[in-house]
């Protein structure tokens, strides 16, 4: 893959167009952070980077009230949240396990 071919899958994946990207300055583009959707275990998915989160109907979702202090948001898996697309917690109580095969090398 050549560096600008890379260099734009790497944009992508931060849900960066090319299109954006070419009216970007070079010091911004060297900035862009790649999307990371992290599952924890028996929780949320952790998706940090340069995120944008729109509802079906295109407008966006805004997602400062609900990042933490590093930036990251919890999108719910459980999927019995009252604050959805966000984790509220209710994982927890309603015993939300991650299936068998997630990650289960760090359960104990
Ligand atoms: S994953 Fe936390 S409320 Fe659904």
């Amino acid at each position: 893959m050549s560096t600008i071919s890379r260099k734009s899958a790497l944009l992508a994946t931060a849900g960066v167009s090319v299109a954006a990207l070419s009216r970007m300055t070079p010091a911004a583009a060297q900035s862009v952070q790649p999307v990371r959707i992290t599952p924890t275990l028996d929780g949320p998915n952790k998706v940090t980077g340069d995120i944008e989160l729109s509802w079906p109907s295109g407008n966006r979702v805004d997602i400062r009230s609900q990042a933490d202090k590093d930036g990251a948001i919890y999108l719910c898996r459980c999927g019995r949240s009252l604050n959805k697309p966000f984790c509220d917690g209710t994982h927890a109580k309603v015993g939300f396990r991650s299936r068998e095969g997630d990650d289960t090398a760090h359960r104990e």
